[in-house]
């Protein structure tokens, strides 16, 4: 992780050195919805001008949280992306693919395997506006030429391609760059959904994407009390140039008091990341033999083709995410579950402490009970995201659980 990032984000939020004495040491977030005006000349010259005047336009919390998520995005200090915080990481996706449609395209190619609601987000509501989805499965076990399955369904309608780099929720690696090649071969963009890995480990406009979300609410805010997003555009992409009006259109924007938060979460994410993704990837190992595992999906332990994809995308680790799939199924996972100690159950990822999912109930449950073993999505699958504990106490803790519900 570069020296620049790192520091934008320990330095979030942070009013800067110098000025008067007795400042602030942290920017307090500006809460009031609109700002008043001592005549029309004043209000019509700020409704040009300045985006402050009302809340779903900018905010100084939120403009101060958008300015520090486009400079994680920005290694070297090249020109950095438009960046919209959005009220949950759906409305980004949203905000993103209707910004990409501005382009008169009415086609999208997701890449599966994916969030779950990402998929329904699009053949839901999405296809009922006349945006069509054309889905690309790679195969699980890896190995698949991710480009040439994309440009094989690629076409002059083709808006965008969304794909995640760090799939939810096997963890596989997806060829980003080829992806965004072939995207671009059929005048598309790419869109990265970079939440797993966090723009400390993974950053997808340097590989070749146009667009780029993350879930504010998992690593990034980090503490389990916010819930926001965050699309990102390349200067360079057309999209960039609707990401503005679009996002005062649809209105789904971040409040002030969650930016503000995930500023504060920011500050500690690179500590929280490095330290989690090192912690899973310990883990990944040591489980894989364990009588109660199934398969410990992760690079480290899949290796092959995924693994060397993962060493040359993400050569510092795929981020705090380890998935097994436990003995028993459906009971033997709520088996492991109970008998787990501090270790909390929740339909989400990206806390401080380490949490577990059941992706077949939660973020996949809207599948099919057979597209779920299609997609490699067992009943028995069990989707930890490590937190910042002792390696050593969370390794207790798995393998007491994996023994008593075994
Ligand atoms: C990979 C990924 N992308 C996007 C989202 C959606 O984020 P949010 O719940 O903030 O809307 C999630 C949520 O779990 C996710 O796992």
């Amino acid at each position: 992780m570069s020296d620049d990032i790192r520091l934008a984000a320990i330095r979030a939020g942070a009013v800067p050195a110098g000025g008067d004495e007795g400042r602030d040491l942290v920017a307090p977030p500006a809460l009031s919805s609109a700002r008043s005006y001592p005549d029309l000349d004043a209000l019509d010259a700020a409704m040009e001008a300045d985006p402050r005047v009302y809340r779903r336009y900018s905010n100084e919390s939120v403009a101060l949280l958008e300015a520090t998520l486009a400079a994680l995005e920005t290694p070297g200090g090249g020109e950095a992306p438009v960046a919209r915080v959005t009220a949950s990481g759906q409305a980004a996706l949203l905000l993103l693919v209707s910004a990409a449609a501005m382009s008169g395209r009415r086609r999208v190619v997701l890449v599966r395997p994916c969030y779950g609601a990402t998929e329904a987000l699009l053949v839901g509501p999405l296809a009922a506006l006349g945006m069509a989805t054309t889905v690309v499965d790679l195969p699980v076990d890896g190995g698949a030429d991710a480009g040439a399955l994309v440009a094989a369904v690629g076409g002059p309608d083709v808006a965008v391609v969304v794909v995640e780099i760090v799939t939810n929720p096997l963890l596989t690696v997806v060829d980003v760059p080829a992806v965004a090649a072939a995207a671009r071969a059929c005048g598309a963009v790419c869109l990265v959904d970079s939440t797993f890995a966090t723009p400390f480990l993974f950053q997808p406009l340097a590989h070749g994407a146009d667009l780029v979300l993350h879930s504010l609410t998992k690593h990034l805010g980090g503490h389990s009390d916010v819930l926001g997003g965050v699309a990102l555009a390349s200067p360079q992409s057309e999209a960039a140039g609707w990401l503005d009006a679009t996002s005062r259109s649809l209105g789904a924007v971040l409040s002030p008091f969650d930016a503000w938060l995930t500023l504060r979460g920011l500050r500690t994410a690179p500590l929280r990341v490095e330290r989690g993704n090192a912690t899973a990837a310990a883990l990944a190992s040591a489980l894989a033999g364990h009588p109660g595992v199934v398969a410990v999906h992760h690079p480290a332990v899949r290796g092959g083709a995924d693994a060397a994809l993962a060493a040359r995308l993400l050569p510092r680790g795929i981020g705090p995410m380890l998935s097994i799939d436990v003995r028993g199924g459906r009971s033997g996972a709520g088996r492991v579950v109970r008998a787990l100690d501090g270790i909390r159950l929740a339909p989400t990822l990206g806390d401080v402490s380490t949490t577990v999912s059941h992706p077949a109930t939660t973020s996949h449950r809207n599948f099919s009970a057979q597209d779920r073993v299609a997609l490699g999505i067992s009943d028995g699958l069990l989707r930890f995201s490590i937190g910042i504990e002792d390696e050593a106490t969370l390794l207790a803790e798995l393998t007491s659980a994996l023994t008593a519900g075994g």
